[in-house]
C-alpha cells in the first residue's frame, strides 16, 4: 500500500525507519518466555509511516501517524495495525501521491489540491492516550484525533467545538480526580494554551499565557496543585521555515523560565534558570512550598536533523538530553538544578497511578555508549529516586529499544509492581520483539518476548489499555 520508493536517499527514511507497507491482523503470536497472567489487555504504540514518497526531504517527525496493537487476551496474544486515515491523508490517497510537505519542504497546498482537507495535514503520530472512554491519537500541532479500540479513525475530536487548533501530544491525566490537563504551543500569539478536560471528556477552562516568542514546548509537567512549563531557547519559527530555513532553533540569547501556575489559576510565575530543554518530563510534585520536577535535559538543539538530513551525531547535533532534577523554590525564586546520571536517554515514564504524586520509580530508554544515531536507544534504564540506584537491561549491540511502557500488576500494590514493555528491533534480522521485563528486576532481562509478525519501524509513544475498563 504504501509508495515510499526512494527511501535510500532519505537519511530519515532507512534502516529502522523505514516504513511498513500494509495493515494487517495477525493471531496466535509466538512467545518466548512467559507472558503474566496479569497482563491482560492491549498495548498500543504510535509512530510516524509515511505512505507515500514525500515531496521534499523526510523528517521523522514528517509520517503519517500509523498504531500498532499487542493484544494479550487469555494466553492468546494478537497483533494489528492501522494508519490513521486523517482528512490529509485520505485526500492523498484519492490523489495516489503526496501532497503535503513536511518540516524540510513546507508545502501547504491549497483546495483545488486537497479539497477540504486544509493545508496542513494532522499526522496524528506521537502518542495515544485513553481518557473519557475514548482512544485519542495525539499530535502537537493539531486536534486529537478519535480512534476506535480496533484502530479505526472516527476523526479530528475538538471536543464538541471548545478546542480550536493544537494540543500537545503529551496531556497528563490525574488519576485522583480524572481530569486531563494539556496546553498547546503556538506559533503565533498568544504562543502557549493551557486546556483543563474534566473527567466526564468536557473541555472546561482555557487559559491563554503570553511568551516572549514562540518555542518549542513538547511536554510539560503537573502537580497535585499546579502546572509547570519551561519556556526554553528552542525557538519556533515558522516564518523561517517558509523560506526553507529550519524550523527549531537553538537561540542562546533567549532566557530560560520554569513556569509555574496553580492548576486552577490563570497566572504564571515565573523563575530564570540556566539554558535548557526538557524534552520529556518523567513527572512533578508539591514538596512544601517547592515544585519538583524530573526529566530529560538537553543544553542545546538536539531536534533537528543536519546538513542534508544527517542523522549520525557529527552531522546532526545528537547529544541526548541527561536525566536531572529540578526543585523550584517559589519562596526564594531560587532554581536548583541537578543532573543525577552521565547517561543519555529519553522517554521518560512512570507508573501513571503517581502522575502529580512523589513518584519513586523513573523509566527511561537509554543509550548504552554514544549516542550515534537519533532515536537509536539500546537500554532500558530504571531509576529508584530514593536510593539513586540504576538497573538496566541492555537488548544487545544490534538491537534497538523503544519507550518502555510502564503496565501495573493488578495482583500488586507497590509503585514498581508491573512490567516494562518495549518494542525491540533487531537489526540484523529486521524483526521486532515486544519485550516483557519485571519492573521490579529490570537488569534480569525479559521474562517474555511476544514475537512480532514483522517488524516495526521506529516509533514514538504508547500506552497500556487494560481490558474490562
Ligand atoms: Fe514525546
Amino acid at each position: 500500500m504504501t509508495l515510499v520508493t526512494n527511501a535510500r536517499n532519505q537519511p530519515m527514511l532507512s534502516g529502522t525507519f523505514v516504513p511498513v507497507d500494509d495493515e494487517r491482523d495477525d493471531h496466535h503470536l509466538r512467545v518466548t518466555g512467559s507472558v503474566p497472567d496479569g497482563l491482560a489487555g492491549t498495548f498500543m504504540r504510535n509512530g510516524p509511516n509515511p505512505m507515500f514518497e514525500p515531496l521534499g526531504r523526510y523528517h521523522m517527525f514528517d509520517g503519517d501517524g500509523m498504531l500498532h496493537a499487542v493484544r494479550f487476551d487469555q494466553g492468546e496474544v494478537s497483533y494489528r495495525n492501522r494508519w490513521i486515515r486523517s482528512a490529509g491523508l485520505e485526500a492523498e490517497r484519492r490523489a495516489g501521491r503526496a501532497l503535503y510537505g513536511g518540516l524540510g519542504d513546507l508545502h501547504m497546498p491549497g483546495p483545488d489540491e486537497v479539497g477540504d482537507a486544509g493545508p496542513m495535514k494532522n499526522l496524528a503520530n506521537t502518542h495515544i492516550v485513553g481518557h473519557a472512554g475514548r482512544y485519542l491519537a495525539l499530535w502537537e500541532a493539531g486536534p486529537p484525533t478519535e480512534v476506535t479500540e480496533g484502530l479505526d479513525t472516527i476523526g479530528v475530536h475538538d471536543f464538541g467545538g471548545r478546542l480550536d487548533g493544537a494540543f500537545t501530544a503529551h496531556p497528563k491525566i490525574d488519576p485522583r480526580t480524572g481530569e486531563m490537563l494539556a496546553f498547546a504551543y503556538l506559533p503565533f500569539e498568544p504562543y502557549l494554551r493551557y486546556y483543563q478536560i474534566d473527567a466526564a471528556g468536557t473541555l472546561g477552562r482555557v487559559v491563554d499565557i503570553d511568551l516572549p516568542e514562540a518555542v518549542v514546548m513538547h511536554d510539560f509537567a503537573v502537580t497535585e496543585r499546579h502546572v509547570v512549563f519551561v519556556d526554553s531557547p528552542m525557538v519556533l519559527d515558522v516564518m523561517a521555515a517558509l523560506h526553507g530555513e529550519p524550523m527549531f532553533r537553538w537561540d542562546p540569547d533567549h532566557v530560560t523560565r520554569v513556569g509555574i501556575m496553580p492548576r486552577d489559576g490563570d497566572t504564571v510565575t515565573w523563575y530564570e534558570t540556566e539554558a535548557s530543554y526538557i524534552n520529556h518530563f518523567w513527572n512533578a510534585w508539591d514538596d512544601g512550598d517547592s515544585v519538583v520536577f524530573a526529566g530529560s535535559r538537553l543544553e542545546g538543539a538536539a531536534y533537528t536533523a543536519g546538513k542534508d538530513g544527517a542523522m549520525d551525531r557529527e552531522g546532526a547535533d545528537a547529544e541526548p538530553g541527561r536525566p536531572t532534577r529540578v526543585e523550584v523554590d517559589r519562596s526564594s525564586g531560587k532554581v536548583r538544578v541537578e543532573q543525577f546520571d552521565d547517561m543519555g536517554g529519553d522517554f521518560c515514564r512512570i507508573n501513571d497511578a503517581y502522575c502529580g504524586v512523589r513518584s519513586r520509580y523513573h523509566y527511561m530508554a537509554g543509550f548504552h555508549g554514544d549516542a550515534t544515531i537519533i532515536g537509536h536507544f539500546d537500554t532500558v534504564v530504571a531509576y529508584d529516586d530514593l536510593t539513586g540506584e540504576r538497573t538496566t537491561w541492555f537488548c544487545g549491540p544490534t538491537s534497538i529499544t523503544g519507550e518502555a511502557v510502564f503496565v501495573p500488576d493488578p495482583a500488586g500494590a507497590a509503585e514498581n509492581d508491573g512490567w516494562l514493555l518495549s518494542c525491540v528491533t533487531d537489526r540484523t534480522d529486521d524483526s521486532t520483539d515486544l519485550v516483557i521485563l519485571d519492573a521490579r528486576d529490570v537488569s534480569a532481562g525479559p521474562i517474555a518476548r511476544v514475537h512480532l509478525p514483522r517488524r516495526l519501524p521506529f516509533g514514538f509513544h504508547g500506552n497500556w489499555f487494560p481490558s474490562g475498563v
